[in-house]
């Protein structure tokens, strides 16, 4: 049989592009290019990929107890042709994490699968690894294909059903020293402030004012709508500001609000009344929930103590 020619019609099955890692025994990332991705089983979830024994990552990943699979999107030729190379440091410049098992989750992908090895099968030249999945991340992102040993692009509307969370409006619940901020929509009703910024130092820009100076550490998410397709979602971040002065050139439409005195009936949804009204709750004894909106009529996971910092807490994890 022709070798070549076997190559050139396995290559017309249109697949995805992914960078399957896994880290050395001294912990140095490593990963190679691979579309021989296949998912094999959801219960238990499972997926598969295959190694080629000449490849220069064989050793580890004929070795390693888990692996990562990270599914590239459109934006990522670069990527895959880094790690198609044989590259010395393929992950230069690459932002990666650990999630789950320690295997390096690519922060940039279309679908990640973080795994631990289910089972390692010797086929031929290349040696198949089947992966259990134990956690999982993906997006909105049109995925890169590739097809006859090409690149190829992917029609790829987001089906209906899924919710495109493009324009996403960003309010936020800032607690002053003497209650909450809200502005006046100049139709009778007060609504959460909107911001499109946010500088590194927790310095807000509320629409139409100057920068709002916050303590970093108690700007938090705290709630999510993003159920109907014809909305574009809200996120609503709290936040306590810095010192006890509000500025001096707060626009006259921001308005602070006692918490014994919202003007709930002036609030003009239910989804932001929901919200002040946990809030005024929680800030009692100082802990807060996250609210994510879902179609069975949302869910609320509670904070256990205080968020702290990721490098705060990646100490404590090692
Ligand atoms: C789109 C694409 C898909 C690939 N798929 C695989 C694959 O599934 N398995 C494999 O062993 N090599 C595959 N390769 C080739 C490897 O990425 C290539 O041999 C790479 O040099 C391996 O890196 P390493 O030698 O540093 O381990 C693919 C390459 C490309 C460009």
């Amino acid at each position: 049989m022709d070798p070549k020619a076997l190559r050139q019609a396995f290559g017309t099955f249109v697949t995805g592009v992914t960078v399957i890692t896994a880290r050395d025994r001294d912990g140095t990332p490593r990963g190679m290019t691979a579309n021989s991705f296949t998912s094999v089983s959801l219960d238990p979830p499972l997926l598969l990929v295959c190694v080629g024994k000449s490849a220069g990552s064989y050793p580890v990943f004929s070795t390693t107890e888990s692996f990562a699979v990270n599914i590239l999107h459109e934006g990522q030729t670069h990527i895959s042709g880094t790690f198609a190379s044989k590259s010395a440091d393929k992950f230069q410049g690459i932002s990666h994490d650990s999630v789950h098992t320690g295997a390096p989750v690519l922060t940039d992908s279309l679908t990640w699968f973080d795994c631990s090895l289910h089972q390692r099968v010797d086929a031929g030249d290349h040696v198949i690894l089947i992966g259990q999945v134990q956690a999982f991340g993906t997006s909105t992102a049109a995925p890169l294909g590739f097809c006859r040993g090409a690149y190829a692009s992917v029609k790829d509307p987001l089906p209906t059903g899924w919710l495109d969370t493009h324009g996403m409006v960003v309010s936020y619940l800032v607690e002053t020293q003497r209650g909450v901020l809200l502005r006046d929509d100049g139709k009778g009703g007060f609504v959460l402030p909107r911001a499109r910024r946010r500088r590194p130092e927790a310095q807000l820009l509320l629409e139409g004012s100057a920068g709002l100076q916050l303590f970093p550490e108690t700007m938090f998410l705290y709630s999510v709508f993003d159920v109907a397709d014809d909305d574009p979602g809200q996120l609503i971040y709290r936040a306590r500001l810095a010192g006890d002065a509000l500025p001096m050139d707060l626009p006259a439409d921001l308005h602070v609000f006692d918490f014994d005195d919202i003007p709930y009936d002036a609030i003009p949804t239910n989804e932001m009344r929901s919200v002040l009204r946990r809030y005024a709750r929680e800030r009692s004894d100082r802990r807060f929930s996250i609210f994510v909106d879902s179609d069975d009529g949302g869910r609320v996971a509670i904070l256990d103590g205080d968020t702290r910092s990721w490098a705060q807490h990646q100490n404590d994890i090692q």
